[in-house]
């Protein structure tokens, strides 16, 4: 082969090397989960027009709340409107992809031709989908005993949250549920909304659990005496609902009347209008556990790196799922928004990177090739492969 032709060859299979520094994928990146955070990391991708995916299962964590408060704009919002306005605005932006389906499996794929890694996704029909990076807000879903009439109360007059449901209940008969340890912090939370108190500690008044609230707050007895707080030990067996206010309210519409009776196990009851829960939350998805994620608790570690990077590079979490423990939707927006500009800050570093890598490298090549063209094609060659 003449020199010149050997060059052009080597020149051109460099460059396209080179080009390939980044992986080719479907989309730049895949966005797990269409609530608040999702929604809010694939806004600020679309608005830079990185190429995304969302990918959503339809199992929102304020599925069965009436409205949504404390979202400034958007106070007494119903959820569902609210994502459906979401979703028609990013709509208009034609990098932005909705999939309405779950993702079953996630993987890390090495790239070995450009020694970098990338991830494959496989939806619930086998079908799968590549991207560079890759963000979690698949949420937390909540773990409520399964006492009759609970489930079907819950968001509608049951809340764990006085930011999102108390101000509707103010001045109302109001109880708290949740073991011994619960009460005191529950009861320093509404007590601004709520005086007359009945904390149903469902047979956890024991030795073992004043212990643990003790340990907590050694004057509980005495506090709960000053905010007048009955504490009611008998085992619940149901809540009945007699009253639903999302249809009865008070004249002017500000405050909900729901009405429940507790049933107890010895055959009596109690009334009440609302109440204040204290049960535990999990990760709704199993995706942080099959890409073995550091978590925090049961939260995904996005606070050990900033950027709400996890423990695997590439992967972010943001929304309820993360470990900013703020589980409220303006901290979905917020930690959405965060990571769609950390991703795509990382996603132009890497390109960068590429461009000048194979800017220096050409010339590079062509110095070393204007200098011993002709004498030592074979050290170039070997230079090139060695790359
Ligand atoms: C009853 C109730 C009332 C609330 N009211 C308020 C309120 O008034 N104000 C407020 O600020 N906060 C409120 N919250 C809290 C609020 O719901 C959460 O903070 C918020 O929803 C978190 O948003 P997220 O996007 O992280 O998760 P979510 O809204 O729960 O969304 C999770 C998303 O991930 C998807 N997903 C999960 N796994 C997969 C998978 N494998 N494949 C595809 N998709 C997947 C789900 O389908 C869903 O789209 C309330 C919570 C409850 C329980
Ligand atoms: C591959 O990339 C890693 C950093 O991500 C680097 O440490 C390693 O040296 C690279 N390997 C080669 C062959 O370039
Ligand atoms: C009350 O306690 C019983 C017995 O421990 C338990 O099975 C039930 O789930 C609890 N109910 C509530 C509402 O906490
Ligand atoms: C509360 O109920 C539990 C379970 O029934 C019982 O063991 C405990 O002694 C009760 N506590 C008090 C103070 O009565
Ligand atoms: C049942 O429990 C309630 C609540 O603790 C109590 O007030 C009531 O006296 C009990 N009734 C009977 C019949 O034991
Ligand atoms: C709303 O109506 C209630 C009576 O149902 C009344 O006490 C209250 O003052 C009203 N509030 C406003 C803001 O009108
Ligand atoms: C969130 O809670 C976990 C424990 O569940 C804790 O380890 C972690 O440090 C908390 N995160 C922050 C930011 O405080």
């Amino acid at each position: 082969m003449a020199p010149k032709s050997l060059f052009y060859t080597l020149f051109s299979s460099l460059t396209v090397a080179l080009a390939a520094s980044v992986p080719q994928t479907d989309y730049d990146v895949i966005v797990v989960g269409g609530g608040p955070a999702g929604l809010s990391v694939l806004s600020g991708l679309s608005r830079v027009r990185r190429k995304t995916a969302l990918f959503d299962s339809g199992e929102y964590r304020n599925s069965v709340t009436r409205n949504m408060h404390d979202v400034i704009g958007n106070d007494g919002t119903v959820p569902s409107e609210f994502r459906g306005k979401a979703r028609e605005q990013i709509s208009k932006y034609d990098t932005a992809t909705f999939i309405d389906k779950r993702v079953s499996a996630i993987t890390s794929i090495d790239d070995e031709a450009t020694n970098t890694s990338y991830f494959r996704a496989q939806d619930a029909d086998g079908q799968a989908y590549t991207a560079r990076k890759l963000v979690l807000g698949t949420g937390l879903v909540d773990l409520l005993p399964d006492t009759p009439g609970l489930q079907e109360a819950w968001g509608k007059g049951v809340y764990w949250c006085p930011w999102c449901d108390g101000f509707e209940h103010r001045d109302q008969p109001f109880g708290i549920l949740g073991t011994l340890p619960d009460v005191v912090g529950s009861v320093l939370e509404v007590s601004t909304l709520n005086k007359d108190i009945i904390a149903f500690v469902n047979g956890t008044d024991t030795p073992a659990y004043e212990a643990e609230l003790s340990a907590k707050y050694p004057n509980w007895e005495a506090q709960l005496a000053a905010y007048n707080v009955r504490l009611e030990n008998a085992t619940i067996a149901s809540f009945e609902r007699l009253q639903d206010g999302g249809e009865v309210k008070d004249r002017n519409g500000t405050r909900q009347l729901d009405i429940f009776r507790v049933h107890f196990t010895n055959g009596s009851f109690v009334d009440r209008n609302a109440f204040i829960t204290n049960y535990p939350s999990a990760q709704r998805s199993d995706l942080p556990d099959q890409l073995g994620l550091a978590m925090l608790g049961n939260k995904i570690d996005a606070t050990t790196n900033p950027g709400m990077r996890t423990s695997l590079a590439g992967v972010f979490a943001v929304g309820d799922c993360n470990s900013d423990n703020s589980t409220n939707v303006p901290h979905a927006m917020y930690s959405g928004k965060r990571a769609a500009v950390f991703a795509h800050v990382e996603m132009a570093r890497e390109e960068s990177n590429a461009a000048i890598d194979k800017r220096v490298d050409v010339e590079d090549m062509i110095k070393e090739t204007e200098k011993q063209v002709g004498d030592d094609m074979q050290r170039i060659y070997d230079r090139v492969v060695r790359r």
